[in-house]
């Protein structure tokens, strides 16, 4: 059975690792609370034992002829602490072992997942960013705290993701991330995801059909792998996954104007074009709603609609990075073969169009692939190195996406 160490610290966040907990063990996994001493101010021990149904080992003193602050650490598939504080943080960084699960820490071999959560000012302190670097450099995945609503009127960065969210990173660790451990480690990566909304008029719009699972399987699979993602994100029926930074875009020009600030500020060493950006927005947006009335008496009258092309947001990026060769830039490509047509030649005149490095591309037709959890995909580069992948899930499409890339991005360092 899968072991899973929950670490909780002292934060009002902790009451969501009951919800938490509970995901995990309704997976099957065999899961051991570790809360600090400040942790059990806010949830007490008896929460944790009649959740886990076992003792909860709640410092190093007790049950000292076990030895649990070695057992736990050795035998645990996955260390978990959520939510993490700035205190912990920091005895994480500098190891020093000063309760059980700090202990745990230091034997643990495992993966090691942390969901800080605190006030903006404590997370955004640099001895706390100094503190999570240092853990991001030795392989420890820390997740971006959520922005919201925080312990007062105010808000910002800093609260605990929901608790599925940091369930999902948890799976994907276990899962997905195999041997490659964090090899994404001190990478930046900028990923879109979802459509986008061109609007018509007050209450209209044209969209298409993507649900950003894809995109968000891109983000999610570097989060796991030790990267730090921000994700641009359009209209989206997917929850945006954990860990990563979030910038809302509406349309195809709210989500280029996105794309360029994100990539200016960032200088990210890789993007990831998977938004299924609109090509042709309504030529203008009505004020108001248009009306049956306002077209008129004839009783088949409709309004017409002419397009107006939108900036390829791709092509525009490529056109910006020049001759560097920095950062990495990868294209989707969604595409409704015709009988007798390759999707292979498809992608691969459409990877000369754009100038992108890498191409991964999709047949869409019937409703394959948009809201599924599988796809199949072709994932090719400039070089007409190629890599198909049939009826794979979108998570797999992810790590075999990263694992391409991966020495490429240590290649251009
Ligand atoms: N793309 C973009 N900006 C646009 C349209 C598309 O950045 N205005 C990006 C998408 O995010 C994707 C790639 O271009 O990475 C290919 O998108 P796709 O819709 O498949 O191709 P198009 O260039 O729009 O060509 P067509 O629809 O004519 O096949």
């Amino acid at each position: 059975m899968t072991s899973v160490v929950l670490g909780v610290t002292g934060g009002i966040a902790a009451y969501k690792a009951i919800e938490l907990l509970r995901l995990l063990r309704e997976s099957g996994l065999d899961v051991t609370v570790v809360p600090t001493q400040s942790a059990l101010r806010f949830v007490g021990e008896p929460t944790w034992s009649a959740l886990t149904g076992k003792p909860v080992a709640t410092d190093v003193w007790s049950s000292t002829h076990e030895v649990p602050h070695v057992a736990l650490g050795q035998h645990a598939d996955l260390v978990l602490v959520a939510p993490a504080t700035a205190d912990f943080l920091a005895r994480a960084a500098h190891g020093i072992a000063s309760d059980l699960l700090t202990n745990v820490l230091l034997t643990a071999r495992c993966p090691v997942v942390v969901a800080p959560a605190m006030h903006t000012e404590m997370w955004e302190h640099p001895a706390t960013q100094a503190n999570v670097a240092t853990l991001r450099s030795r392989g420890v995945v820390v997740l971006e705290p959520s922005v919201g609503r925080l312990t007062g009127p105010d808000s910002g960065p800093g609260r605990l993701p929901d608790p599925e969210r940091i369930a999902e990173s948890a799976f994907d660790v276990l899962r997905g991330r195999g041997s490659r451990g964090t090899d994404l480690a001190g990478v930046r990566v900028v990923v879109s995801a979802g459509g986008t909304r061109e609007p018509w008029d007050d209450v209209r719009f044209l969209a298409n059909r993507s649900s950003g699972k894809q995109g968000f399987a891109v983000a999610r699979a570097a989060v796991v792998r030790g990267a730090q993602v921000t994700v641009v994100v359009g209209s989206v029926e997917a929850p945006i996954p954990a860990g990563c930074e979030v910038v809302h875009a509406e349309s195809a020009e709210d989500m280029r104007q996105a794309m360029h600030a994100v990539v200016a500020d960032q200088s990210p060493d890789v993007v990831v074009m998977a938004a299924a950006v609109a090509d042709f927005r309504p030529e203008r947006e009505a004020t108001g709603k248009i009306t049956k009335e306002s077209l008129g008496d004839k009783p088949d009258a409709v309004p017409e609609l002419p397009l107006a092309r939108t900036t390829d947001i791709l092509a525009e990026l490529v056109a910006k990075r020049g001759s560097h060769a920095h950062p990495i830039i990868v294209g989707f490509a969604a595409e409704t073969p015709r009988p007798g047509e390759d999707l292979g030649d498809r992608a691969r005149a459409k990877l000369r169009r754009k100038g992108c490095d890498f191409l991964v591309a999709n047949a869409v037709t019937h409703g394959t692939v948009f809201g599924q959890d599988t796809t199949s995909v072709l994932i090719i580069d400039r070089d007409g190195a190629e890599q198909e992948l049939p009826g794979v899930d979108k998570m797999a499409a992810a790590h075999a996406l990263w694992d391409t890339l991966t020495p490429v991005i240590h290649a251009d360092r």
